[in-house]
């Protein structure tokens, strides 16, 4: 991927037709749009990343002229891709349940069919209309591990409003409304002499109904959740580079960007957005409950000029700060986990706040470390109560959602739902080829031979090899076709279910270092805290990795789950409402795997003749030309079947109430830990917060005031949330942002929205 990204560097706006089929007319004609928007970013030599009027954006993407052999040759080239998308036929005929709770079926293979049909007929007025298309396609699946965005979608500009909303509950029992953020942060750490009115209305309608629609151009399927995610949330700003912005309405829904304060420089953003692809108008009209309207102007952001910003990696590693959030325990640099405690009567609670699983720098040792320090800092400092917090944890690396849930329970089975992808041709072919190369290597991880090791890392450590991974019942598979199958199931192929080897030796070549706790060289855990005190809260956004560390918590520990905020309605929410596949694949991965299967580990006759097979269709390179630069490019290519589950139903199209749903308030949308005393109050408090279902099971905290004698560290703490929460200033919340492209996550069960 970093390839894609690295030929662009020099990009200017002029020469946008480098590696696209399309040119923007910035030259001929002065006065149409594109020669405006070129003009006028230009003219903003001060800017990191120059703005335009949102519908003069519009004009000028629209401008660009339909291509229409260009179009034929990009649908041929994702055809091989799409086909390791393990869900397509569950899309088309979801169960009953998912229909009505989650989202409509999707005939995606039947999609890319009407689309070919009208590219063929020319039926698209542009360039823009039939990128669009495509992007929509993709994104009404609502699988965050299904992503391609077309260049004229992605490459050129972002859509943002200027103000990021919030949607919290007057009293937290009240329906959440709308309201503008600055105004609540104003009313709550300004001296403002008013008070926030609620939105009713937005561009005339009613505005939970406009955001509720807005919230399906997201990329989570639950419907709260992407209704959350229209938000700011205190959560995903701290994740900065690789969180969800500062929530879709106002564009920055999971989009590259850069603070223009400067303070908050450090925060760029890899991956594009669904959100800031929407043009969201002109205008965005604000009817407030006081009577008062409010009109604001869209713009666009210009992303392919980036003058200013030369080195967003530098830049990232400088500092990523979490606003809102109390001085930490312990913290990975890049806030991806961090331990807290709660003072005064909470002092008997402690915090690991975990809003990714991601792999950035290499985090993943450090990531283990933290919560090993803090878990075992926890219990010596005599804390009785854990709340675990997954609010926007996207996923990230799949062994580290493992070794989280065997650090909290390690004499638990380190298994909840088995794995299994498509089998088809492609997979079947290169499994072949893979577990025959391995039957000759040994399984080693130390070896001064590097063609060894490579082969460690990319033949023998792989999926594809039969001794990779165990049978649900925890035995080797004899053979790649006893792995390989096929199962014919719902109208499509499957592997047979496998899970993971935990005590694999190669385990730290799929894991970015780690072994997994419990198993291996890390067999000394103790069980931090018994499951009746721990809960898991999240605000929905728990994708990929997280599911499945959720998963784990839930039927295996039995972990009750508190989902918070969610549409402007009664009754129970998901808790884990992001993509539940449990891998993803970059399209380059597996183009990658079948150019190596033909030419780096077969004899010059062997790769012509699987040359000739489906492994021949992977050499163009159109679908990584035509892809938004810097965005992701995936399909989903496991599926998470829950132990025990007959039907053999993907996790992702199975509906989970949570345990209990708190409401947002105000309060928490400025200081985190409003959000995780509601969560101790209703988990083993006398004030129960859930507005639905309930935690009944949880005994309550013993001694809810001065659980025991209060010591200096009590006292100290005390002090220092006193000091911080003192400090706590408007300023601090950064409210604009830009895009960079430049920053890559990597991670194999990761949701790239
Ligand atoms: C220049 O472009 C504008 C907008 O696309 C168009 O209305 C106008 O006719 C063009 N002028 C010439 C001289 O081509
Ligand atoms: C259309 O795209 C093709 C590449 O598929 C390119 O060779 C051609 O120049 C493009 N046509 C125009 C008018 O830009
Ligand atoms: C409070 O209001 C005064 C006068 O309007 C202003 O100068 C000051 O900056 C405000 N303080 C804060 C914290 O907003
Ligand atoms: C009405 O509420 C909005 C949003 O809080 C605020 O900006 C505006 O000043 C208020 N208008 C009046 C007249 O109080
Ligand atoms: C290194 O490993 C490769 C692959 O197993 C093998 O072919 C080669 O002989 C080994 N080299 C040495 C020096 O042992
Ligand atoms: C499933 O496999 C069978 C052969 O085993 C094949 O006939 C059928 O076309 C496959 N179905 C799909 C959807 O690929
Ligand atoms: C798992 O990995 C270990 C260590 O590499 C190996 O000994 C074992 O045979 C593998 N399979 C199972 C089912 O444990
Ligand atoms: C476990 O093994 C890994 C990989 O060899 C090593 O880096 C780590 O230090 C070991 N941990 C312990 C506790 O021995
Ligand atoms: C487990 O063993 C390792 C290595 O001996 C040690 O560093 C670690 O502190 C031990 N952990 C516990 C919880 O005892
Ligand atoms: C595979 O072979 C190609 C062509 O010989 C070579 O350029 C590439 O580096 C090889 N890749 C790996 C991972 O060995
Ligand atoms: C494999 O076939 C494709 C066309 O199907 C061709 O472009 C590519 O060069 C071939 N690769 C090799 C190594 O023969």
């Amino acid at each position: 991927m970093m390839l894609f990204i690295a030929s662009v560097a020099g990009f200017s706006f002029a020469s946008i037709a480098l590696a696209t089929p399309f040119h923007l007319n910035t030259r001929q004609n002065a006065s149409s749009p594109c020669a405006l928007v070129s003009a006028s970013a230009a003219a903003q030599t001060a800017a990191a990343v120059p703005t335009v009027p949102a519908q003069l954006a519009y004009d000028c993407i629209t401008s660009v002229p339909f291509n229409k052999s260009a179009a034929l040759s990009l649908l041929d080239a994702i055809v091989p891709y799409f086909r390791w998308q393990s869900t397509t036929a569950f899309l088309k005929d979801p169960p009953e349940e998912y229909i009505e709770k989650i989202q409509d079926a999707v005939d995606v293979w039947g999609g890319l069919e009407s689309i070919k049909s009208k590219v063929e007929g020319s039926s698209y007025a542009n360039e823009f209309e039939f990128g669009w298309a495509l992007y929509r396609l993709l994104q009404s699946t609502h699988d965050g591990h299904f992503v391609f965005i077309p260049d004229v979608i992605g490459t050129v500009f972002n859509w943002a409003r200027p103000i990021p909303l919030v949607s919290v509950s007057e009293d937290g029992k009240a329906l959440p409304k709308p309201y503008v953020y600055p105004d609540v942060l104003a009313s709550s750490l300004g001296n403002a002499s008013f008070t926030p009115s609620a939105i009713s209305t937005i561009n005339g309608q009613n505005a939970k109904e406009y955001l509720e629609n807005w919230a399906q151009y997201g990329s989570l399927q639950d419907r709260d959740a992407l209704y959350n995610n229209v938000f700011y949330e205190l959560a995903v700003v701290s994740l900065g580079p690789s969180g969800a912005g500062m929530g879709s309405f106002t564009g920055g829904g999971r989009g590259r960007w850069v603070s223009t304060n400067r303070q908050f420089l450090c925060q760029l953003d890899l991956i594009l957005t669904i959100p800031t692809k929407v043009y969201p108008g002109p205008t965005t009209e604000l009817g407030f409950e006081n009577g008062t309207t409010t009109t604001y102007n869209n713009y666009a952001k210009v992303l392919v000029s980036f003058a200013g910003v030369t080195d967003g990696e530098s830049l990232y590693k400088k500092c990523t700060p979490a606003p809102g959030y109390p001085p930490p325990i312990f913290k990975e640099s890049h806030n991806l986990i961090g331990g807290y405690y709660l003072e005064g009567d909470y002092s008997d609670v402690a915090v690991l706040s975990v809003p990714s699983f991601v792999s950035l720098d290499s985090a993943e040792i450090p990531f283990q470390q933290v919560s090993e320090q803090f878990l075992a800092a926890a219990r010596a400092a005599g804390k009785k109560k854990l709340i675990v917090d997954v609010s926007a944890n996207g996923g990230g690396t799949i062994l580290q959602g493992y070794d989280l849930y065997k650090q909290l329970f390690p004499a638990l089975i380190g298994y909840a739902a088995g794995d299994r992808f498509r089998a088809f041709e492609s997979t079947n072919i290169i499994g072949k080829k893979f577990s025959n190369v391995a039957e000759g290597l040994p399984r080693v991880l130390e070896t001064s031979n590097d063609t060894l090791l490579e082969l460690e890392y990319d033949v023998v450590s792989s999926v594809f090899n039969y001794q990779t991974d165990m049978t649900t019942d925890g035995k080797n598979f004899p053979d790649w076709p006893a792995k390989f199958g096929p199962v014919h199931q719902h109208g499509d192929n499957y592997t047979n279910l496998f899970r993971w080897n935990l005590s694999d030796i190669l385990t730290p070549l799929n894991s970015g270092g780690i072994y997994v706790h419990g198993y291996s060289n890390i067999t000394n855990s103790t069980q931090p805290f018994p499951a009746k005190d721990v809960v898991v809260v999240t605000d929905g956004y728990c994708a990929s990795t997280c599911t499945i560390f959720s998963e784990l918590m839930r039927q295996r520990a039995g972990v009750k789950y508190i989902s918070l905020g969610g549409r402007s309605k009664p009754g129970i929410t998901q808790a884990v409402g992001g993509v539940k596949g449990t891998n993803n694949f970059p399209w380059d991965y597996i183009q990658y795997l079948a150019q190596y299967t033909v030419t780096n580990i077969s004899t010059a006759a062997e790769g012509a003749e699987l040359n000739a097979t489906e492994l021949g269709q992977y050499w163009s390179n159109v679908p990584f030309d035509r892809m938004a630069i810097g965005s992701a490019i995936n399909v989903n290519f496991r599926d998470g079947i829950r132990d025990g589950d007959d039907t053999n139903t993907p996790l992702q199209f199975v509906y989970e109430p949570a345990d209990c749903r708190i409401l947002y308030t105000k309060e928490m949308t400025v200081d985190v830990t409003a959000i995780w005393k509601a969560v101790a109050d209703s988990a083993w408090g006398a004030t129960n917060r859930c507005v639905a279902g309930d935690l009944g099971g949880y005994g309550k905290r013993e001694l809810r005031r001065g659980f025991r004698e209060k010591r200096w560290e009590d006292r100290a703490l005390e002090r220092r949330m006193e000091v911080w929460r003192r400090g706590l200033s408007v300023k601090d919340y950064p409210l604009d942002v830009f895009t960079d492209p430049r920053q890559t996550l990597n991670g194999n069960g990761i949701m790239y929205p």
